[in-house]
C-alpha cells in the first residue's frame, strides 16, 4: 500500500522506500532485534554482524579502506555536529558558504557567537555555485576546517568539492562535506576525492529509514568523543575507548535503522548510481523544460542538468511560497516543500527571504507522468 499523495519532497526524505527496506526493518525487529555487542548470545551476535556488514558495505560505497571509520549517527545534522565540534579548537578559523543548511551554519554561528572561532561564509554565484578561489582567498594561518555542501538543498547545484579538497590539502586543512543531497545519487569516493569527513543521511537517496545517519572519518581526522557511554565489548576502561567506531558511538545503536539502511544501499548498488542519477535528471529536465519559458514562474539556479541534482526551486507569480505549497497539497494532493528549507542565507542571497520558495524534488520512484501532473497543477495555480 502506498500513499495517494504525489510525493515530490525527496530532498527532505525519500518516499517510498524499496520493498526490500520495509522487509528488512520488519525482519530485523522480529528475528535479530537484540542489543549488539552487549552479550555473547546468538541474537546479539547476529545484530552485531548486521551492523558490521553494513559498515563494510558503506566503506566500499564511499571509497574508504577502513570500515571502522564509518560511524553511525542519528542523521546528517548529528554527523555534522560531531564533525565540526569534534574538530575545531578555540581560536580556529572555519570557512563555509552561504549555501549551507542550518545543520552547518547554526553550529558554526553558535561557536562564532561564543567567541570560540572566527568564520567566513563565502558567497555563491547567481547560478548557484561557490568559487573555490573565494575559499582559497579566505584561508588564514588560523584556518583549520572547510565545511561545504556537496549540493545545495535549495538549488540542487553541485559544488566543486574536488577543487576545494585540493585546496584544503595544499594548505593542510581538514575538509568536511555535507552530502545530504548527493549520497546515493552522485559518486563520492572519500580517499580519491580527498575528503576528510563525510556527513550523510540514511533516509534520503540512500533510501533507508529516518533515524540513522553516517559520518565517515578519514585518516587525517581525529575527532574527540561526542557523547560518552557504553560500547559493549570491553567495559573496563574508565573513559570512552580511543578506537573508532567506539569513540564516537556510545549507547545502543539504531540497529533496526541500520538494517533498513543496508537494504537501501544494496538497492542503490544494484540499480547503480548512473541509472538513478540518469532517471532523476530526466525528470528534472522535463520539469524545467515545461516551466522555463513561462513568465509566471521564476526558476532559481543553473539549468545545466550536468551540474545539478533533481531539486528545483521556484516561485509562482501572485502567490507566496506557503500559499502555493498549501494549494498544491490541499487541492492537488502534491507534496513539495515551501519556505526557507532551513537555508536562510541561501534565500537571502536569492532575494526570496523571508517567504522562501517552493522546492520540488523528484526521486527515483517518480515518473514522467507525475512530473506532468505537477506541471498541470502549477499552471492551474498560476492561472488563478
Ligand atoms: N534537510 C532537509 C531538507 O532540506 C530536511 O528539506
Amino acid at each position: 500500500m502506498r500513499s495517494d499523495i504525489l510525493y515530490l519532497d525527496n530532498a527532505a526524505t525519500s518516499y517510498p522506500k524499496p520493498e526490500s527496506v520495509y522487509s528488512a526493518l520488519a525482519d530485523f525487529l522480529r528475528t535479530d532485534g537484540a542489543n549488539p555487542g552487549r552479550a555473547g548470545h546468538r541474537m546479539a551476535v547476529r545484530a552485531e554482524k548486521s551492523i558490521e556488514e553494513t559498515r563494510v558495505l558503506l566503506a566500499q560505497f564511499f571509497g574508504i579502506s577502513s570500515p571502522h571509520r564509518v560511524i553511525f549517527t542519528l542523521n546528517t545534522t548529528d554527523s555534522l555536529n560531531i564533525g565540526i565540534k569534534g574538530t575545531v579548537k578555540d581560536g580556529d578559523h572555519v570557512i563555509t558558504s552561504l549555501l549551507e543548511h542550518n545543520s552547518v551554519s547554526r553550529p558554526l554561528k553558535q561557536l562564532e557567537q561564543d567567541g570560540r572561532i572566527t568564520l567566513t561564509q563565502v558567497p555563491f554565484s547567481q547560478a548557484g555555485f561557490i568559487d573555490p578561489g573565494d575559499i582559497e582567498k579566505a584561508i588564514s594561518p588560523r584556518t583549520r576546517l572547510i565545511v561545504l555542501t556537496h549540493a545545495s538543498n535549495v538549488l540542487g547545484t553541485v559544488q566543486p568539492i574536488r577543487e576545494v579538497a585540493k585546496i584544503a590539502r595544499e594548505h593542510d586543512l581538514l575538509f568536511l562535506v555535507d552530502a545530504a543531497q548527493t549520497a546515493g545519487v552522485l559518486p563520492i569516493q572519500m580517499e580519491e576525492d580527498q575528503i576528510d569527513l563525510l556527513a550523510l543521511p540514511g533516509h534520503k537517496a540512500m533510501l533507508g529509514p529516518t533515524g540513522v545517519g553516517v559520518l565517515v572519518v578519514g585518516e587525517r581526522s581525529s575527532l574527540s568523543a561526542w557523547r560518552e557511554g557504553g560500547t559493549g565489548g570491553d567495559s573496563s576502561s574508565p573513559v570512552q575507548p580511543g578506537e573508532l567506531p567506539y569513540r564516537l558511538e556510545g549507547g545502543t545503536p539504531n540497529t533496526v535503522g541500520i538494517a533498513g539502511l543496508r537494504a537501501g544501499v544494496e538497492f542503490v548498488v544494484e540499480e547503480t548510481l548512473a541509472r538513478i542519477q540518469g532517471h532523476e535528471t530526466r525528470l528534472l529536465g522535463r520539469l524545467i523544460e515545461a516551466l522555463k519559458d513561462d513568465p509566471r514562474f521564476q526558476l532559481y539556479g543553473s539549468q545545466d542538468l550536468n551540474r545539478r541534482v533533481a531539486t528545483l526551486t521556484l516561485t509562482v507569480a501572485g502567490y507566496t511560497a506557503p500559499e502555493a505549497g498549501a494549494i498544491l497539497d490541499e487541492a492537488f494532493h502534491i507534496a513539495v516543500r515551501p519556505g526557507l528549507h532551513c537555508a536562510p542565507y541561501a534565500h537571502r542571497s536569492l532575494g526570496t527571504f523571508p517567504d522562501g520558495a517552493i522546492r520540488i524534488s523528484a526521486g527515483f520512484f517518480n515518473t514522467e507522468e507525475e512530473i506532468d501532473r505537477c506541471v498541470v497543477a502549477l499552471k492551474e495555480i498560476a492561472a488563478g
